[in-house]
Order: C-alpha cells, then structure tokens, then sequence
C-alpha cells in the first residue's frame, strides 16, 4: 500500500484520526475535502478543495473515504461516492488486531488497540474506535460506531447508524436495533428497539 495516494472527505477532529491510522498503515499522499467554514486543520494533511472537488477528481485517487464522525452523515457520503465509482478504502491501524476471519467492510476503519475476533462482520462506513472490542460473531450493519473503550461481547448485533458510546459494555448476543445510542459507560443487559438512546447501568431508555 505504500506510496499510495489517499483522499479523505471531512477535515475535522474524526478525519484528522482517519488520516493518522492511513499514514501509520503506509498509505503516503492524503489529503482532506470539505465544505465546512472551519479553518484549515491542524497537522500535516492539506485541505485540497471541497467535496463537489472530490467528485471531480474521483479518478486521481488510489483510495477514498470518509472521515465524518456523524453516523448518518458519513453513511451517506460513502454510498454516494461509491455510486460514483470512488475506490472506497476500509483501513486498519497496525497495532489494531483484526482476525483473519472476521470481515471488515468498505469504509470502515478500526483504530489503534482495537480488536475485532472471529466471526464478526463489520459492515460499511463502521468506526471501530482506540480500544474498542468488538467480540467474536458480533454483526455491525453500515454506519455503525463503537467509541473508544467500549466492549461488545460476542453475538451482538447492532443496527444501521447505531452509536455505542465510550466505555459502554453490551452483554453477549444482544441486539441493538437501528439509529440506536448507548451513553458512555452504560451496561447493556436488554435487546433496543430501532431509534431509542439507553444510558446507564443496567441501561434504561433515556426519555427527553
Ligand atoms: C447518551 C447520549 C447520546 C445522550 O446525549 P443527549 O441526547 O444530548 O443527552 P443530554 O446530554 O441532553 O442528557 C440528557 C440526560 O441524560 C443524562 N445522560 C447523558 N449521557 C449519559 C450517560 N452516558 N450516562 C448516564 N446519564 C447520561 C444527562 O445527565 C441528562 O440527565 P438529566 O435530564 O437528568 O439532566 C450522550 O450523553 C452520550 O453518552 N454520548 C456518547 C458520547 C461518546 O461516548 N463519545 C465518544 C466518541 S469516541
């Protein structure tokens, strides 16, 4: 992969994490779209143009991803760019530790110390944070992020676009429907129905 070139979409605090994991897994030539009114980012990456840019220079680019922290947002952009026959890249940190025969989608990025056993399927788009576990047979559909530190046992399945927070624990074979968010440090002892956030411990059903 070496001397790879590498675009990335987004230039935020997320986009700067992607581009450091890209780097120190040998991709050389990454650069940052986007259309935000942020100031350049800090760090060795340029901000090359925005994304309507990217679309028109598809062809110039090795690898593409996105490196939006929004579930939804990044979701969205990843299957628009693979319409548009971007050659979307997944990326894997080396001191990551990915099993041979777990399954890593398009898009998706596991980071530094994580680990992903056997049997689990990553599917597009997915953040696997710093040091998040993601258990053997766990199943993350597309668009799916685990924070940093957090542990899925084995089993879980985890719906579109559904957000586990930092620190979070899932106990093993619980299914998390779509869009659902898990607070930081809550324990998950109980199936959640598509769209609902559960915070604590045992988690319970946030209502606001
Ligand atoms: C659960 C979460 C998504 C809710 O966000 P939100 O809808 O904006 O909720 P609010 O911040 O308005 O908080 C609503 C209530 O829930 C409580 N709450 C929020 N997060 C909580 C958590 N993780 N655990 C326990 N209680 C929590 C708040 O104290 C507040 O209680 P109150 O109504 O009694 O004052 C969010 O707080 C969270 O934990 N996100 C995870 C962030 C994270 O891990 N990021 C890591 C990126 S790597």
């Amino acid at each position: 992969m070496s001397g790879r070139s590498l675009a990335i979409l987004g230039a935020g605090g997320h986009a700067r994490v992607v581009a450091d994991c890209a780097e120190q897994a040998g991709w050389s030539g990454i650069v940052f779209f986007d259309g935000s009114d942020l100031p350049p980012p800090p760090g060795p990456w340029p901000l090359v143009g925005t994304p309507a840019d990217l679309m028109a220079r598809l062809a110039e680019f090795d690898g593409v991803i996105v490196g939006i922290g929004d579930n939804a947002e990044r979701l969205d952009r990843h299957r628009r760019l693979s319409e548009a026959g971007a050659r979307m890249v997944g990326l894997i940190h080396p001191r990551a530790s990915v099993s041979p025969h777990a399954e890593v989608g398009e898009g998706s990025v596991v980071l530094a110390g994580a680990c992903v056993g056997v049997g689990a399927r990553l599917g597009q788009a997915v953040i696997v944070n710093t040091n998040a576990t993601i258990e053997h047979d766990d199943d993350l559909a597309d668009g799916v992020h685990v924070s940093s530190g957090a542990v899925l046992a084995g089993g879980v399945r985890v719906g579109e676009r559904g957000w586990i927070g930092a620190g979070a624990v899932v106990r093993p074979g619980v299914v998390l429907g779509r869009d659902v968010r898990v607070g930081a440090g809550a324990a998950v002892v109980a199936p959640v129905a598509d769209g609902l956030t559960v915070v604590g411990v045992p988690a319970r059903r946030l209502d606001h």
